[in-house]
């Protein structure tokens, strides 16, 4: 076997060939979320699980302004550097906390057979965050009421939205708290029930933020100002003063 293998793609006789089938023969018959099942699960999706993957990708292309990853990419935008850095330093924003927290709940459902009461309770053990739960401004995310709402109609909601959602109400149990089931816990349930990797999982919100991320940044270099900086009365100094040699 060659050492660089992949079951993935090639170009052969001409012809480019992904998964199996011609390029010419997707471009202008498949969706792009049918290119994703097909990129990341190597299967076209059934009409209904389109839909879903379609309605994951809207609902995670783009926010508002004030997360991280958009402030990091506009910076870096506004300090003259191109479209491509200023888009790989917002993806690189993008973490366990903010977009990246589909991959912990996807393995959680993927790899872990306790009850959602048990999975909560070893969590609150060792004070760690359950990947998928709590919101900045949302007590209930409504998105993962819309997506919850397209999977049901379609047929996708299956087992692991149903333990997602025990797990939320294990959680507002055990620790008094209403920590909603946000986006990404919610991509991270409805990509398991329709059979993806939990390996693929933040890649459900990095494409599709991506184009987000790109908007922003050209709207920097449109009409942005230069060298965005953290006003004065943001930024607090603790340190210490008039220190001597
Ligand atoms: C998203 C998030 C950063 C929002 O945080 P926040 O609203 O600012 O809340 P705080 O960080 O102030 O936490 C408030 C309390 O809730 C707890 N908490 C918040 N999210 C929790 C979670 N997912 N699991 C368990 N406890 C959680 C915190 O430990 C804290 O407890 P304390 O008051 O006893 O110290 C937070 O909920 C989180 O880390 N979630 C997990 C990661 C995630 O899903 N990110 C994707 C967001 S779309």
């Amino acid at each position: 076997m060659a050492e660089w293998n992949t079951k993935i793609s090639v170009h052969k006789d001409g012809k480019s060939i992904i998964r199996g089938y011609e390029l010419e023969e997707l471009v202008g018959k498949i969706s792009f979320a049918s290119m994703v099942s097909l990129l990341l699960k190597s299967s076209l999706p059934t009409p209904g699980e389109e839909k879903v993957i379609n309605a994951i990708l809207v609902s995670s292309a783009e926010h508002r302004l004030n997360v991280s990853s958009i402030v990091a990419a506009r910076s870096i935008a506004s300090t003259g550097n191109s479209l491509n850095a200023s888009i790989a330093g917002g993806v690189l924003a993008l973490g366990e906390l903010h977009g990246g927290a589909i991959e912990g709940l996807a393995r959680i459902l993927q790899e872990n057979t306790e009850e959602a009461s048990e999975i909560v309770s070893s969590y609150k053990a060792n004070k760690k965050r359950i990947p998928g739960f709590g919101h900045k401004v949302y007590s209930t995310d409504p998105r993962t009421q819309k997506l919850f709402e397209i999977a049901k109609s379609e047929g996708v909601f299956g087992k692991n939205c149903e333990k997602a959602l025990k797990i939320e109400s294990e959680l507002e149990k055990q620790s008094g708290k209403k920590l909603c089931l946000n986006v990404d816990g919610a991509i991270a349930a409805l990509i398991t029930d329709m059979g993806f990797s939990w390996r693929t999982a933040n890649a459900f919100f990095i494409v599709p933020r991506t184009l987000g991320i790109s908007a922003h940044v050209v709207e920097e270099f449109e009409s942005g100002k230069p060298v965005r900086v953290l006003r004065e009365e943001e930024v607090e100094y603790s340190g210490e003063l008039n220190k001597k040699l």
